[in-house]
């Protein structure tokens, strides 16, 4: 068991000219944020509105702001986030806030489709399945960024994002440059086109937040530098 048995918890209620109201949860070995917000809400009180799914890490549905930094809530344990027995629990940033704990995706997976990030096939039904070698550089690149899932902590870590609101955002780029990488995609030149523009990929200033806070441990930054890239040298040889 653990050395506290409460934990003072302060969770953001309303929308967003809501405040913090605090409650007290028992502490438990192993707890997890999420269990800690499903306490308040099972326990205390029902009207608090939060989102998750698979409580294992798959879903992407439970992120929030935790002690001030994005994180999954259902895999990150509330031993790991800072002081033991405090808790501060908010919507994620850079998204309208609905009610309490929740967020509007809405502005974020519009921007997958800004971004042109769905597969657009090449071949038929009446066609062989593709072969892509493992070991080639493209599929390397796609391996190393296609696990994300959509769970926005890059997105809410953002400043470029919290700066420049029409900002496609690290998802959004990461899951293009997957897309480019595709060799059976027959999008590539609509695609660069789109994330090449004001709101893209060279906006990125590289801080790396993306990265260094994605719970996938994916790499958007360098996903947005493969872009940049390929970018810059479609705009030299005319072919933007
Ligand atoms: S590296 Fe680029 S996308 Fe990632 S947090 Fe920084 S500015 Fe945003
Ligand atoms: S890149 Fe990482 S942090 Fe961003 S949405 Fe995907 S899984 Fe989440
Ligand atoms: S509940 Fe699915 S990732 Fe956390």
């Amino acid at each position: 068991m653990t050395a506290h048995p409460t934990l003072a918890v302060r969770i953001w209620r309303g929308g967003v000219d809501g405040a913090f109201r605090d409650y007290v949860v028992p502490r438990q070995p192993s707890q997890t944020v999420l269990d800690v917000v499903t306490h308040v809400q099972r326990h205390v009180d029902a009207t608090l509105a939060y989102r998750f799914a698979c409580r294992v890490g798959m879903c992407g549905s439970c992120a929030m702001t935790v002690n001030g930094k994005a994180r999954w809530t259902c895999r990150t344990h509330v031993d790991a986030v800072g002081t033991r027995d405090r808790l501060e629990i908010a919507p994620l940033a850079n998204l309208p806030v609905v009610r309490d704990l929740v967020v509007d995706m809405a502005p974020f997976f519009d921007k997958w489709a800004q971004a042109r990030g769905a597969f657009v096939p090449t071949a038929t039904r009446a066609d062989a399945f593709a072969r892509v070698p493992p070991s080639s550089a493209q599929r390397q690149a796609v391996d190393e960024a296609i696990e994300c899932i959509g769970c926005a902590v890059c997105y809410a870590s953002c400043d470029v994002v919290s700066w420049k609101p029409d900002y496609l955002g690290p998802a959004a780029l990461n899951r293009a440059w997957t897309l480019q990488n595709d060799v059976r995609d027959g999008a590539a030149g609509e695609r660069l086109r789109a994330v090449a523009g004001d709101a893209g990929c060279h906006a990125c200033h590289t801080h790396q937040s993306c990265t260094a806070r994605c719970p996938k441990h994916l790499a958007p930054t360098r996903s947005i530098a493969g872009l940049k890239r390929v970018a810059t040298r479609a705009a030299l040889d005319g072919s933007l």
